[in-house]
């Protein structure tokens, strides 16, 4: 088990295929201090680095320049999977966080394994299993007595389900989401909002959340960035994101992108 972490990006940039007529500068220098605790949404039009961000703290590449911070520790050069020990990940595809052909309790088993540094202990213990059942209930979705059932023949709904528990159940110093609603039908999406707000305000979880979705990235999370062409260009407090309608964000980026930049369909989902 970890405890929340603060993040801290220092300088960040990252371009890929540098020197090359292919060149893209998706981190064009990022600075952000994130305290443990805090629920950060992160907006922006498609192409403008939400991703990479995400990325680079991860560990995915390395980066062209920068540090990354996580808790006291420089782990700038750590590895993906050293990081993924204490930083949980959800992505668009409900698919992507599990391992389709295991059961659900092998699936849960693993995510509670994954913190261990020698998961060697394998396995699905009858301590494990209330756990799982504890948690599994919280979802509503009656998966608590499918704990045998393959985890393809859940729903994507219920997949993206799991891969929440699974990205939180061994309490990560860090919680990254990445468009993790935008592959749901709108109920199953508010659904999923619902519970990662839960999980994220009962366990304190330092968390970064890409959304499309401007309307959720206000009633969600205690801070909201925008990002711009591997820019942060706007950075609202708790109290300054209150006081928000959509329309204002849609203003203020234009304000900061360009009247050129038409705001993209997909900001306004
Ligand atoms: N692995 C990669 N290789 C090359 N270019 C990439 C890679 N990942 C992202 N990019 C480019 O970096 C820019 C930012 O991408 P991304 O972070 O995915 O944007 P967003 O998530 O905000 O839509 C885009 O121009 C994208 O094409
Ligand atoms: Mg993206």
């Amino acid at each position: 088990m970890s405890v929340p972490a603060p993040v801290r990006l220092c300088g960040i940039r990252k371009v890929f295929f540098p020197g090359t007529p292919n060149e893209v500068v998706a981190l064009a220098g990022i600075d952000l201090a994130v305290p443990a605790g805090q629920f950060v949404s992160i907006i922006g039009s498609n192409g403008s680095g939400k991703s990479t961000l995400l990325n680079a703290v991860a560990g995915t590449f390395s980066l062209t320049t920068g540090k990354v911070l996580l808790g006291e520790r420089d782990v700038t050069k750590q590895a993906e999977h050293v990081r993924s020990r204490t930083i949980g990940r959800v992505f668009q595809d409900p698919r992507a966080g599990t391992a389709p052909s295991m059961t659900i309790e092998e699936n849960l088993a693993i995510s509670l394994l994954r913190t261990k540094r020698s998961g060697l202990r394998r396995g699905v213990t009858s301590a494990r299993r209330a756990v799982m059942r504890t948690q599994l209930s919280r979802l509503g979705m009656g998966l608590e007595d499918r704990l045998r059932a393959q985890v393809n023949k859940l729903s994507g709904g219920q997949r993206q389900a799991m891969s929440l528990l699974m990205a939180t159940i061994a309490e990560p110093s860090l919680l990254l989401l990445d468009e993790h609603t935008a592959a749901l039908d709108p109920k199953v999406a508010a659904t999923i909002m619902e519970l990662t707000a839960q999980l994220v305000t009962e366990r304190g979880l330092t968390t970064l959340m890409v959304t499309h979705n401007m309307e959720l990235a206000l009633r969600y999370g205690d801070r909201l960035i925008m990002m711009h062409a591997g820019r942060v260009v706007l950075d609202l407090d708790a109290e300054q994101k209150a006081t928000l309608k959509v329309g204002d964000l849609i203003e203020k980026f234009h304000a900061v992108a360009g009247e050129a930049f038409a705001v993209d369909r997909m900001l306004l989902d």
